[in-house]
């Protein structure tokens, strides 16, 4: 791709932590978005490990599970023609001006993170250092490439404002360095639910497997998690996300798999129930899972190294200009 000044695209950037395993919630929040931005905008996607690292890892899995995201970006439809696909510890500019960017954020600002204070639950005290100092490095991320938008699911929303702040706050002590970045996330698909548990979003920390469906889980066991997600107490298929927000956040899954807009599963299932309804999701995630494995499995882990490597050498020099001139702001020559 023609990362490149003369081409007047915006810079898209955005990131997966390789810390477990990838959900619906992150392809329909996320992934999705992605592959429809890859022609209009110069796309850098990173495979963010050091925030990985926050929680601990197992050394063997983290490596395969690095590997693994980038199939799963692939599989979804990025093109490594078109986007940037990088490993982040591969360009060291992130965790330098991640320092530099510790010394612009206040003490305030990190106690805001709403993220922070659900992954530390009452751990506060014991969770590493690094968990709660994970959204500098995130606006690290963002800042290095002049990034016009940032596309992510909701839960990233106050982490994007975070790095406005703080790029407006570099700009205005030491002059203009940061463009400042907008956040956009999907009118629908943005927050996909637990099926175990409809107010609390899908997450590869949840507690249970019947949490997620896993992009990598067989089309069997994808049908066994429909078949057993909780439902609401009465029995029409209807969007209603206040009274009704366990089918309301089932539709929303259907209606992104199959293509179908909301008013037309309502029609399908008029005068049907549950039960119908279930087996007609479980078919479209089936057939959506069958074409994505096929593909995920037809890539290479030679083929992924390559990707990352060309990724990383091609942006390195963008993210070295921008810490360069960073250090020239403070004084650091
Ligand atoms: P993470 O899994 O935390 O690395 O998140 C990767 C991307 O997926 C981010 O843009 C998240 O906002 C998005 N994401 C994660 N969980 C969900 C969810 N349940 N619904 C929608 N988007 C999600
Ligand atoms: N924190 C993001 C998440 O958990 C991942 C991430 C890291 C990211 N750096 C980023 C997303 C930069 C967008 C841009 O989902």
């Amino acid at each position: 791709m023609e990362l490149n000044k003369n081409n007047n695209k915006p810079t898209v950037f955005s990131g997966v932590q390789p810390s477990g395993i990838l959900h619906l919630g992150n392809y329909l929040g996320a992934l999705v978005q992605w592959v429809e931005m890859q022609d209009q905008y110069n796309c850098i996607f990173s495979v963010v490990d050091y925030h990985a690292i926050t929680i601990k890892q197992n050394p063997e899995e983290l490596k395969k599970r690095i590997i693994n995201v980038v199939k799963m970006y692939l599989a979804s439809g990025i093109n490594p023609e078109k986007a940037i696909i990088f490993q982040q510890s591969a360009v060291s500019a992130h965790t330098e001006l991640a320092w530099i960017l510790n010394c612009v954020a206040r003490i305030a600002d990190l106690n805001k993170m709403t993220q922070f204070k659900e992954k530390a639950g009452d751990q506060e005290k014991t969770v590493s250092v690094g968990l709660y100092d994970y959204p500098i490095l995130m606006a690290a991320d963002i800042l290095l490439y002049n990034t016009d938008i940032v596309p992510v699911g909701d839960d990233q929303i106050q982490h994007v404002e975070l790095t406005r702040t703080l790029a407006r706050r570099f700009n205005r002590e030491y002059g203009q360095i940061f463009k400042v970045p907008e956040v956009i996330i999907k009118k629908q698909g943005a927050r996909i639910m637990g099926l175990d548990d409809p107010t609390k979003k899908m997450s590869k920390s949840a507690g249970s497997p019947a949490n997620y469906i896993a992009l990598t889980d067989s089309p069997e066991v994808a049908t066994k998690k429909i078949m057993r997600a909780v439902t609401d107490s009465d029995s029409e298929i209807k969007y209603d996300l206040k009274k009704k927000p366990a089918i309301a956040n089932l539709m929303t899954i259907y209606s992104l798999l199959a293509g179908l807009s909301l008013k037309e599963l309502e029609q399908n299932y008029k005068n049907k129930g549950y039960g119908d309804f279930k087996k007609g999701l479980a078919q479209a995630i089936s057939k959506f899972l069958t074409q994505f494995q096929i593909k995920y499995n037809s890539f290479t882990d030679e083929k992924v190294k390559q990707i990352l490597k060309h990724g990383a050498d091609k942006i390195r020099p963008i993210a070295e200009e921008t810490l360069k001139n960073v250090k020239n702001k403070l004084g650091i020559i």
